[in-house]
């Protein structure tokens, strides 16, 4: 146990290893859909896309909630642990699962056969215009993480080098614009949970 338990790779796989088992069991069982369809595969990349839904937005609220209310009360000579290691690891998973949860999310749409319907948020067909309204939401989201918050943070962190005022500028652009996506994470999840659940 300790094996798996201290190495991360080894953790995850386990985790997925376990998920597969307990599926295994379900499907023996026949309490879960035993029909492996389009619905199972909507299932499938609905699970990816929530997993990757989660290591997102854990990630963003991490950077409002945790890391960016407690840099002023780190010393100076210790900000570069947070500047130099812990953000840009944090920036890659958050950066690459906002991708993931994007094109899976897009391909259960596909899947769920409401994709166009939900992009043109119902205004042809009436179909499917909360999850629309979310997706729009999160595509803004995303937006805001691919070509604002991680160009901008690639100069803040000092990835790229620029004048120290554009450094400044880059960082409280960032920053504002991962609120801008702190701000819109509650309505949006709002509408992902109420399209299955209260559509
Ligand atoms: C980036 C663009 C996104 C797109 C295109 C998208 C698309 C979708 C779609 C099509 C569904 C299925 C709705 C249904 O028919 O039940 C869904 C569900 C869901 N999404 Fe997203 N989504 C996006 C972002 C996110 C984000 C950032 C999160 C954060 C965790 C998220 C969390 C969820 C959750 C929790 C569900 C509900 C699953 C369920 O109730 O079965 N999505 N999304």
């Amino acid at each position: 146990m300790g094996a798996i338990l201290s190495s991360l790779r080894n953790t995850v796989i386990a985790s997925i290893v376990l998920a597969l088992v307990l599926f295994g069991l379900m499907v023996s069982l026949g309490i879960t859909n035993t029909e492996f369809g389009m619905a199972f595969w909507a299932y499938a990349f609905r699970l990816l896309h929530v997993a990757a839904g989660v290591m997102w937005i854990g990630l963003l609220w991490y950077f409002n909630f945790v890391q960016i209310p407690n840099m002023g009360k780190i010393p100076d000579e210790q900000k570069p642990a947070i500047g130099k290691v812990i953000a840009p690891a944090a920036l890659f998973y958050f950066r690459w699962a906002a991708m993931v949860t994007l094109i899976s999310g897009l391909i259960v749409a596909y899947l769920q056969g409401y994709l166009v319907d939900a992009l043109l948020l119902g205004s042809q067909t009436g179909a499917a215009p909360v999850i629309g309204i979310g997706m729009w939401i999160a595509i803004i989201m995303w937006f805001n993480v691919w070509f604002v918050i991680w160009p901008n943070q690639k100069k803040a962190l000092g990835i790229v080098v620029v004048e120290a005022d554009v450094k400044a500028k880059a960082a409280r652009t960032a920053m504002l614009f991962s609120r801008t996506n702190t701000l819109l994470s509650i309505p949006m999840l709002l509408c992902m949970v109420g399209q299955s659940h209260m559509g």
